[in-house]
């Protein structure tokens, strides 16, 4: 247990020693720190070895698990105390008299929209400093899908916001940003031991950590906003195959991702938005997107649904056994395969989708003619998105309302406008003048590339806020010498989807 009245005194070493990203990769070098995303440290500890400036203890400390004489330890942490350090949690004294991290504690830095930020995040060690299979209540640091979430997450202000599977705390940091007051859960005391130390560390105090499964801890209370990273990925109830808490919530199938949908209606305020990332299956033939949607439709919330990859149970089980620490040619591998393929089989699944969900409860007097209902596959690279999705996210709910505000019959008389961040790309069979293909492509946002036809990419690039699409579409149909009614049932049409792409703005 990590022991809160370190926090102050830890964060006044940490600053001291200037423990920052941009330092830690200026300490051992690109090469080092591109070999540890890779879970090399050899790089990094042979340029580390025997530093003992502040900064390169802490980093030979707490992220490469690397032994420290006790009196640079003492040297880096003089607020603190190696002493104190080693009886809160934060260092363990090993037999060769060299002190190690307990803890994995490394700097954190991001740009969201509220500008540039940076934390200190204390998790568990991971197997590149122990050298070791991850322990089964394993505490997780920032990953992929940690940065891909606090990304997605609209960043526009709200009252109180639900982290539920806290673990470490960092979506409840991220969310602390925008939020009055944050709920943080978790089924892990551990975790939420950790969740509170950050939090101090960091002196972000409008969180409150609650230990409980899904939402047993709010039972009865709503939110502005739900933001979760839950524990999705699939894993066979069976004898021998470890559970990993951080990841795993202990339900057969795709069942806890659902319930955490299920669960979001009765916890959202009117007008309300839950953000997570989760894993469907595709079972006998039943489109594993679509199933999701089932589950937001069932709750009678709005949804977007967006499916970023899908592989088959083969390549899921791979990643996810690696990811617990086992490798091929070990002697569990074998019968851990067999077990996740026999549990895919069992239920008729043939592939996992995996991607983002946004969830909505309608606002009180919304318009109810234009849900937003949207499922889509979007398998592509992002585009440029220094500060996250979420403002993108933002402008197209905004985008969306605004067009439902308009109804049915106002879209024809509405001036819309090009996005900024939208090009053309033409191509022409050579030596012809008329282009074979006319194609939208949107720098931020979800990098679309959209084909058009001419009338529509005449009518968006005529869209200047100015002229009314029905205006337009009478234009367009003059110029390229087409039917009226036909040019403005498809400008309208495509505008809409352009609408719901970010590509053009109400
Ligand atoms: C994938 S981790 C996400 C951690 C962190 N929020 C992030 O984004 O990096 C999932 C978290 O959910 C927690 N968890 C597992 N089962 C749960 C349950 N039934 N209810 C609530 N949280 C649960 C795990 O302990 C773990 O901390």
């Amino acid at each position: 247990m990590l022991h809160l009245s370190l926090a102050d005194p830890l964060r006044r070493d940490l600053d001291r020693a200037v423990y920052t990203v941009d330092r830690m990769r200026g300490l051992w070098g690109d090469v080092a720190d591109d070999a540890l995303q890779r879970a090399d440290r050899v790089p990094a500890l042979r340029a580390l070895a025997g530093r003992t400036e502040p900064a390169a203890v802490l980093a030979r400390l707490f992220v490469l698990g690397d032994g420290v004489a006790a009196a640079d330890v003492a040297a880096a942490l003089p607020t603190t105390g190696a002493a104190a350090a080693v009886e809160g949690g934060l260092l363990a004294a090993g037999d060769d008299g060299l002190l190690r991290g307990a803890i994995d504690l490394r700097p954190y830095s991001v740009v969201d929209a509220l500008g540039v930020t940076a934390w200190w995040i204390a998790s568990d060690l991971g197997e590149l400093a122990t050298g070791q299979a991850l322990r089964t209540d394993h505490v997780l640091g920032i990953g992929g899908a940690s940065a891909t979430l606090s990304g997605l997450m609209l960043p526009d202000r709200a009252r109180r916001v639900l982290d539920l599977g806290t673990g470490c705390g960092i979506q409840a940091l991220h969310a602390s940003r925008f939020a009055d007051q944050v709920v943080a859960t978790d089924i892990s005391e551990r975790a939420l031991d950790f969740g509170r130390f950050n939090a101090a560390l960091n002196g972000v105090d409008t969180i409150e950590f609650r230990l409980g499964s899904l939402y047993e801890p709010v039972a009865g209370e709503r939110f502005d906003r739900i933001v979760s990273n839950p524990p999705f990925v699939i894993t066979p109830r069976r004898g021998g195959v470890p559970e990993y808490e951080y990841r795993d919530g202990g339900m057969v199938g795709d069942a806890l991702v659902a319930a955490v949908v299920a669960g979001a209606a009765e916890h959202l305020e009117p007008g309300g938005v839950a953000q997570l990332l989760g894993n469907w299956e595709y079972r006998d033939g039943v489109d594993g997107l679509n199933r999701a949607a089932a589950w937001a439709q069932d709750a009678r919330l709005e949804f977007w649904m967006i499916e970023r990859e899908r592989i088959d149970p083969a390549r899921y089980a791979e990643t996810w056994i690696r990811d617990g620490g086992t490798k091929p040619g070990g002697p569990e591998w074998e019968p851990l395969v067999g077990a996740w393929l026999d549990d895919f089989a069992e239920r008729g699944v043939d592939e996992i989708g995996f991607g983002y969900v946004l969830l909505r409860r309608p606002a009180e007097g919304a318009p109810t003619h234009q849900p937003l209902q949207r499922a889509e596959r979007i398998p592509e690279a992002l585009g440029e998105n220094p500060a996250g999705l979420g403002p993108h996210l933002s402008a197209v709910l905004a985008a969306h309302d605004a067009l439902a505000a308009l109804g049915p019959d106002g879209v024809d008389d509405h001036a819309f406008r090009v996005a900024p961040d939208v090009t053309e790309q033409r191509s022409h069979w050579p030596g012809e003048e008329s282009p074979s293909a006319l194609v939208l492509r949107q720098g931020g946002g979800f990098g679309r590339s959209l084909q058009v036809s001419p009338a529509v990419s005449a009518a968006v690039g005529a869209s200047d806020g100015e002229l009314a699409l029905g205006v337009l579409a009478g234009a367009i149909a003059q110029l390229l010498e087409q039917d009226e009614r036909a040019v403005l049932i498809e400008i309208r049409a495509e505008t809409i989807e352009l609408i719901h792409c970010g590509l053009v703005v109400p």
